[in-house]
C-alpha cells in the first residue's frame, strides 16, 4: 500500500478518506486495440510479472480466498461479483474475462475481450465499469481507424484516463522519433474526446521493455513504467462534488416499523436531515437515518451502498431516484443521445427496443437518426439507418418518463443500453446528451368517458385481432368473413387492411424495411384508437416482423390484443397469387416482396394460428367469432341479432 495520509478530524473527511482508499486499493482497467497489436501479450506480461497470479476461474479464486483466509481476499471476491452482477443486470452478454493480478501497491482487474477479432461489442462491455482504458498501437503501423472507435467508445462510456501504450517498439529499433509521432497523432485524434489523463508508454510487451521494468534500450524514455503508472495514477471522480442522486436497487422492509430505500449512492453526499425528492414522482421527504450493513452513519458520500429512512410514508418503488430536493433530477421521456449500435441487425428508426438507464427499463425507440459520427474525423453525416459499429446522435422516445440526467453530469443516470426484446441482446449502448423534452408537457388526456364505458354501452370488450401471414394468405377473406359474422351478431367491429391503409395513411411508405416498421407502427397506433373507441378490430397486415408485431401488442392492455397467424405456405400463396405480385415478383418488377426477396418471421406463440389449406376461410371464420366468444369479449344474447343481408354484403370488400 502507498504511504497513507494521516487520519482526518472528522468524520465527513474520514468518509472521504475511506473512500479514497476504497478507489486506490483496487483498479478496473481494459485493455483494447486492433488484432495483433498485442493485447494478450501485454496482458500475459503484466501477469507474469507480478508474479502474483490468480486464475481468473471462480473456482480457483475461492480456492485461493480459504486458502488465505483473509478478509483482503473477501473483499477481491466481493469487487469481482460486483461488476459482472451489473453487468449481468444489465443484460449484457458477457464476453469479457476478468482476469486479476494483485502488486504491493494496487490490485487490478482487467477486462480481457477473448476472440481472434475483437468485436466492438465485447469492448464496450469490458468498458462499462474500467476506470481506465490501455490503448494499444503497433508502431509499425501507428494510430488506425479501429484505436480512434475504441477510444470513443472509451470515452462514450465514461473512460477519463487513458494510457497509450506504443508496442512492438522492438520491432522499430526503439525509435524514440517513431514513438513521438504517434503519440502526437493520437493526441490530436482524441483531442475532443474530454480525456483528464492521457500517458503515452512505448513498450515491447514481448520482451517486457517499460511494462514492468524499464530495461536498458529506450534510455531516451523518462517516464514511468506502464505498471508502475496503473499502480500510482489517480481515477477517483469528483463525484461527491456533485447534487445527491440515488437509484433506488430496492425497497427494504424488515419490520412494519421501518422501511428504507436501498441503493448505491451515484453522485453527491447525503445526511440526516437533508430534505429529499422522488423522482420521477416528484415528491418530497427528509432524511431521518442512514444505514449500512455495518454502521448507522450520518453522512453518506458517491460510492456507498445504503439504506435511508425518511420521515414521511412516500410512495417509492425500485427503480426511483432519490435526489437532492433543492436540485431535484430532470424527468424525461424524450431525449437525444449519443449511441453505438452494437448489432449485426441495422437499426431502423421507429422500431421498439428496451431502453435501460439506472436502475429501470422501459421499452422505446430511436425515432430519428440525427446524424452519423464518423469516428476518424468527427465529421457528421446524414442516415437513414446505423450499422454495426456506426456511431450516431439520435432521437429517443420512450413509453414511460424516466429520472435522467446529461451522462456528462451523471453517468450512473445518463447512461444506457438498448435492449432487442426478443433476443435479449444488447444491440446499443448510448450516453444521454440532452433531454429534449420534458415530459409533464404532454400527457395522455383523459376524457370522462373512457374506454370501459364505451364498451359497456357497446356490449362488448374491444379487442384487437392482428393477422399476420404472408400476402396472398388470406388475411384480409378472413377478416372480412370475420367482420361480417359479428356484424351479424350485432357486435361493432372494423377492418384495418394494409392495402386500405396504404392508399392513405401510409401512402408515404413503400415496402423497405425501415417504412413497414412506420407502416406497422401508425397500424398499431390507429387499432389502439379504435380499440379505444370499443371497437372488436381486424387488422390485417403482413406485418413480417417479430419486434413489430411486438411492439404493436405492448401497445394494449393484456388480454386487448390477440396475435392470429394465417399459415398459409408460401408455395400455396403463389399458387393461389391472387394480385398476381408474386408472378410479377418473381420476374423482378417488385423488389422487397415478403417471401421472395423481403423476410417474414413466423409467430413464436401466436394465440390462435389459422392453417388455410386444411379448412376453409367460412370455417376459420367461424372458428374465430367461437372463440372470441369463448374468450368473453361478447354476449351473444345481449344485443339483437342484425342479420339483414345488406349489411353484410358491404363488410368483406371494404
Ligand atoms: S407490411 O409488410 O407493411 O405489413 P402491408 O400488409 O401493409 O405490408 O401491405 C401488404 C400488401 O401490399 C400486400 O398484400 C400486397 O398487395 C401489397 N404489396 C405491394 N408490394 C409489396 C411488397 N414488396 N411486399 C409485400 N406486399 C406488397
Amino acid at each position: 500500500m502507498p504511504d497513507l495520509e494521516p487520519p482526518p478530524a472528522n468524520n465527513a473527511a474520514l468518509v472521504d478518506f475511506l473512500l479514497r482508499q476504497r478507489r486506490i486499493g483496487l483498479l478496473r482497467f481494459l485493455t483494447c486495440g486492433s488484432v495483433d497489436d498485442g493485447k494478450s501479450t501485454l496482458i500475459g506480461r503484466l501477469l507474469y510479472d507480478s508474479k502474483l497470479i490468480f486464475d481468473d476461474h471462480l473456482a480457483a479464486l475461492e480456492r485461493d480466498s480459504r486458502k488465505h483466509g483473509t478478509v483482503g481476499e473477501d473483499i477481491d471476491f466481493a469487487l469481482l461479483m460486483d461488476g459482472l452482477e451489473a453487468e449481468r443486470e444489465q443484460g449484457i452478454t458477457i464476453d469479457v474475462a476478468y482476469r486479476f493480478f494483485t502488486t504491493d501497491r494496487r490490485r487490478f482487474i482487467v477486462a480481457d475481450t477473448p476472440g481472434h477479432e475483437q468485436y466492438t461489442r465485447n469492448m464496450a462491455t469490458g468498458a462499462s465499469n474500467a476506470e481506465l482504458a490501455v490503448v494499444l498501437v503497433d508502431a509499425r503501423n501507428g494510430v488506425l481507424t479501429q484505436t480512434r472507435r475504441h477510444s470513443f467508445i472509451a470515452a462514450l462510456m465514461g473512460i477519463r484516463t487513458v494510457v497509450l501504450a506504443v508496442n512492438k517498439m522492438d520491432l522499430v529499433g526503439f525509435d524514440q522519433a517513431r514513438f513521438a509521432a504517434i503519440r502526437d497523432d493520437y493526441a490530436h485524434a482524441v483531442r475532443e474526446l474530454g480525456f483528464r489523463s492521457l500517458v503515452s508508454i512505448p513498450i515491447s510487451a514481448r520482451f517486457g521493455d517499460n511494462v514492468t521494468a524499464a530495461g536498458t534500450r529506450m534510455p531516451w524514455y523518462e517516464g514511468p513504467t506502464l505498471l508502475s503508472h496503473l499502480e500510482t495514477v489517480d481515477v477517483s471522480a469528483e463525484a461527491t462534488e456533485q447534487p445527491f442522486r440515488m437509484p433506488v436497487q430496492w425497497v427494504n422492509r424488515p419490520n412494519l416499523d421501518f422501511r428504507g430505500y436501498s441503493g448505491t449512492i451515484a453522485a453527491g453526499r447525503v445526511k440526516v436531515g437533508d430534505r429529499v425528492a422522488v423522482a420521477p414522482a416528484g415528491n418530497a421527504s427528509t432524511v431521518t437515518s442512514i444505514v449500512t450493513m455495518d454502521a448507522t452513519l450520518d453522512e453518506a458520500v458517491a460510492g456507498e451502498a445504503v439504506t435511508l429512512a425518511l420521515a414521511d410514508q412516500i410512495d417509492i418503488s425500485r427503480g426511483d431516484v432519490l435526489a437532492a430536493a433543492d436540485k431535484p433530477v430532470a424527468v424525461a421521456d424524450k431525449f437525444d443521445a449519443e449511441v453505438v449500435w452494437l448489432n449485426e441487425q441495422p437499426l431502423f428508426p421507429g422500431r421498439s427496443y428496451l431502453f435501460k438507464l439506472g436502475t429501470r427499463t422501459v421499452s422505446g425507440s430511436i425515432t430519428r437518426i440525427l446524424y452519423r459520427i464518423d469516428v476518424n474525423t468527427y465529421a457528421h453525416a446524414s442516415a437513414g439507418t446505423l450499422g454495426v459499429n456506426d456511431v450516431a446522435k439520435v432521437s429517443i422516445s420512450l413509453a414511460a418518463p424516466l429520472a435522467m440526467e446529461r451522462f456528462c453530469d451523471n453517468h450512473t443516470l445518463g447512461g444506457f443500453i438498448a435492449i432487442d426484446r426478443l433476443s435479449h441482446a444488447t444491440v446499443a449502448v448510448g450516453r444521454v446528451d440532452m433531454l429534449a423534452h420534458v415530459s409533464n408537457n404532454i400527457v395522455w388526456h383523459a376524457m370522462g368517458v373512457d374506454k370501459r364505458a364505451r364498451a359497456v354501452a357497446m356490449g362488448q370488450r374491444p379487442v384487437v385481432l392482428w393477422l399476420t401471414g404472408l400476402s396472398g394468405a388470406g388475411k384480409s377473406t378472413i377478416a372480412g368473413l370475420v367482420e361480417t359474422r359479428l356484424h351479424a351478431l350485432g357486435r361493432h367491429t372494423y377492418v384495418l387492411d394494409g392495402d386500405n391503409l396504404r392508399h392513405g395513411l401510409n401512402r408515404d411508405l413503400g415496402f423497405s424495411e425501415v417504412d413497414r416498421v412506420e407502416n406497422i407502427r401508425r397500424a398499431a397506433e390507429t387499432a389502439r384508437l379504435m380499440a379505444d373507441a370499443g371497437l372488436i378490430v381486424l387488422a390485417s397486415f403482413i406485418s413480417p416482423y417479430r419486434s413489430d408485431r411486438e411492439f404493436a401488442r405492448e401497445r394494449f392492455d393484456p388480454g386487448d390484443f390477440l396475435e392470429v397467424f394465417i399459415d398459409t405456405p408460401i408455395e400455396e400463396c403463389r399458387r393461389r397469387d391472387p394480385k398476381g405480385l408474386y408472378k410479377r415478383a418473381d420476374a423482378g418488377l417488385i423488389r422487397n416482396f415478403t417471401g421472395v426477396d423481403a423476410p417474414y418471421e413466423p409467430p413464436l406463440s401466436p394465440d390462435l394460428v389459422l392453417a388455410t389449406t386444411t379448412s376453409s376461410a367460412e370455417t376459420l371464420a367461424e372458428r374465430v367469432v367461437e372463440e372470441l366468444h369463448a374468450r368473453g369479449y361478447f354476449d351473444p344474447d345481449t344485443a339483437a341479432p342484425r342479420g339483414d343481408s345488406e349489411s353484410e354484403s358491404g363488410a368483406g370488400k371494404r
